[in-house]
């Protein structure tokens, strides 16, 4: 069965293509049906089943004899170790800790917040929570205690763990006085925290703490069979304002969606090692670190380190040929990063990568300069996907492990079963092919994607559901050429890509807004060559203020590095008169990206004073803009 055939019986017949691929998850009571409408904003995938995530992941693979099996390699050239557990080893340590929390009182439903670096203890909390039914909220290490904060006032957790420090390269980032200050700013607190003390940088310890190694003195627990619908995690991503949102990811659909990828997107076996280089606070981190390798019985590499820096450029080839990797999967901006410090790849040399079959890319453009370059050094095929944290798995891609399909550099190519993938116009109206629109995908989604946003069904309907009846909005913009495959080319909203990491510039504007100088801002993304894109600032300020600007700027990048966190790279802006807007008071972001990219054509009809552009374009010239 090719590609197209299992797609079009995907949108045919949801209901019998979805069922037939839940006999691949053991259920410890079989779900009567795939799609189940319970009232809520869209109909959910296998409600009525009884299943555990955990079981799926570890102990069944225990079960049928694959024991002795790695199930994790942690390799951590920042601290110079590497560690592996087989399975056998990940069921005791997940079962101790889930019975840890158990005594001290989560139960199925608790919130529980996991801040904690690249280590096996972020796996094991992960994994303990799914055990006992708890929902766990994975929180990215280079967020600010502010950010921490909003996430724990949403998601209310009975329980933090933490680790005492992250590892950056050249520097120690101490996570314990972050995580004392979120909870010291958050209206919520948790009963109790866990922190796993790091040698690199111990934590002081509070009456609320303890030591992660006393902790997990327990007794094992079994796993607690859930409904299909009941939310595996909540994870926050940025959305347009400053407040994230909190996407649900529920248990059954994710099973079956993520094992059915491993095997048909990723093309890989049991026992095969798949490497994904991200983090677990990121979604690729979520369902390919920890829960589709895991499912499916592979091995996989959790990667402490950068892609250059730790210790350099060879890294990546490194970890591939220690670990046997047979699939791996980053971000374009990784491979940029190593092609800058080694252009040639001659530190490729003396790694065996004759076991790597295929490079996935995903979390931003992948530049077709990138992934020619990747192909070429390699010598591998490289396949570039599309999704979103809201998805948790591919929306488009090619599924080499059920069809491989021409791959068109620059295209993610084409969509996967479940995903009925139009390009529509602002009327909602189907849009030609090879024609730019608003990507939107219709409903039903396929198992695995969000149901609903935590505690904010209302916003999950406006933000997803109301601009296109009848349809999900992705918020990006693109086109479906005449073979059916997609060019993903812009966001429609205010979300921009940094790294790879998906950032809120409304977020920015409104803590900008609060240094006492700044009358009004607006935040941009500018073209990077490293990191795809970066943040960078427009300021207006109060009239009367008398103070060096130099000294303003600096105030407010801190501002943004204190209240985001670093992750945020925000390091650009200047000060300027006034702001293009719309005759209506809009502000033409836009208009700035291109003015400050060098590709603004045209100047829109709609706005106010066109002379504003010049003294836009005036400031972003001194700020280096548009790179020659
Ligand atoms: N804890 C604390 N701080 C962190 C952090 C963490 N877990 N992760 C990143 N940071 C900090 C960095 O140290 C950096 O701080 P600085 O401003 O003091 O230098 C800042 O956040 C920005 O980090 P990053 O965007 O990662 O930039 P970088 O210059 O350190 O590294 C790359 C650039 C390209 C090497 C890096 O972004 C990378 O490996 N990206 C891969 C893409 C990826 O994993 N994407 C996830 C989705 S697939
Ligand atoms: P995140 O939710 O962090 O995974 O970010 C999702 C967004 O990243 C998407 O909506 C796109 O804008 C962008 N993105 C992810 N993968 C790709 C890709 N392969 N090509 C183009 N853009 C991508």
């Amino acid at each position: 069965m090719g590609w197209k055939s299992e797609w079009q019986r995907s949108i045919d017949d949801p209901e019998g293509f979805w069922m037939d691929q839940a006999h691949t998850i053991e259920w410890d009571r079989a779900p009567s049906r795939a799609l189940h409408d319970l009232g809520g904003p869209v109909p959910e995938w296998y409600a009525d089943g009884l299943v555990n995530t955990c079981w799926n992941a570890v102990d069944r693979h225990v079960v049928a004899g694959h024991g002795d099996r790695l199930a994790v390699i942690y390799d951590s050239p920042v601290t110079g170790s590497v560690k592996r557990i087989t399975y056998a080893a990940l069921q005791d340590r997940v079962a101790r800790l889930a019975g840890a929390l158990k005594a001290r009182g989560v139960e199925q439903g608790d919130r529980v917040i996991i801040y904690m670096p690249m280590i096996p203890e972020a796996l094991d909390g992960m994994l303990a929570c799914a055990r006992i039914g708890a929902i766990h909220s994975v929180v990215f290490g280079g967020f600010a205690a502010a950010e921490l904060a909003v996430r724990i006032d949403d998601a209310q957790p009975k329980a933090i763990l933490a680790g005492s420090c992250g590892i950056e390269p050249g520097r120690i980032v101490p996570y314990k006085p972050l995580l004392d200050a979120a909870i010291a700013q958050a209206t919520h607190k948790p009963e109790f925290c866990v922190i796993l003390q790091r040698e690199q940088g111990l934590a002081d310890m509070t009456p609320r703490d303890t030591d992660w190694e006393d902790f997990i003195e327990a007794d094992p627990v079994e796993c607690v069979p859930v409904a299909g619908n009941h939310p595996a995690y909540i994870l926050y991503t940025s959305g347009t304002t400053g407040a994230p949102k909190g996407v649900v990811r529920a248990t059954g659909g994710h099973l079956v969606a993520l094992d059915w990828s491993m095997a048909n997107i990723y093309g890989v076996a049991p026992g095969e090692v798949f490497w994904a280089a991200s983090d677990v606070g990121w979604v690729v981190g979520h369902s390919y670190i920890c829960y589709a390798p895991l499912i499916h019985g592979c091995t996989t590499v959790l990667f402490e380190g950068k892609p250059v820096g730790t210790p350099d450029a060879s890294t990546f080839w490194r970890v591939m040929a220690d670990h046997k990797v047979a699939a791996f999967f980053t971000a374009p901006t990784a491979f940029r990063a190593v092609r800058r410090e080694d252009p040639q790849a001659s530190m490729m040399a003396g790694h065996d990568l004759s076991g790597l079959r295929t490079i996935f890319l995903a979390g931003e453009r992948a530049d077709p300069d990138t992934v020619d370059w990747i192909a070429k050094v390699t010598g591998k095929p490289v396949i570039d996907h599309w999704w979103q944290t809201e998805t948790g798995w591919t929306i488009a891609g090619n599924p080499i492990g059920l069809e491989a399909l021409p791959v068109k550099t620059g295209s993610p190519s084409v969509p996967m079963p479940g995903y009925d993938v139009r390009v529509l116009d602002e009327a909602g109206e189907p849009l030609p092919v090879d024609t730019l629109g608003a990507i939107a995908i219709r409903l039903p989604l396929p198992p695995g994607t969000l149901p609903t946003l935590w505690n904010a069904e209302a916003r999950f309907r406006k933000a997803y559901l109301e601009t296109f009846p009848g349809y999900y909005e992705t918020g990006d913009a693109g086109m479906i050429d005449a073979d059916g495959y997609l060019w993903i080319m812009a966001r429609t909203d205010d979300v921009i890509n940094v790294a790879g990491h998906r950032l809120s510039t409304g977020a920015m504007e409104e803590i900008l807004a609060t240094h006492p100088d700044v009358a009004e801002c607006a935040v941009i993304g500018v073209g990077d060559a490293l990191k795809g894109q970066l943040p960078l600032g427009l300021l207006c300020l109060t009239k009367g203020i008398d103070r060096p600007e130099a000294e303003i700027v600096a105030e407010c990048v801190k501002l943004v590095r204190d209240r985001i966190g670093p992750v945020a790279a925000f390091k650009l802006a200047c000060v300027v008169d006034r702001l293009p807007k719309t005759r209506s008071g809009k502000t033409l972001r836009a208009t700035m990206a291109k003015v400050a990219d060098g590709t603004l054509d045209k100047v829109p009809a709609t706005i106010d004073d066109p002379a504003i552009l010049d003294e836009i374009g005036t400031a972003l010239q001194r700020l280096g803009y548009p790179v020659a």
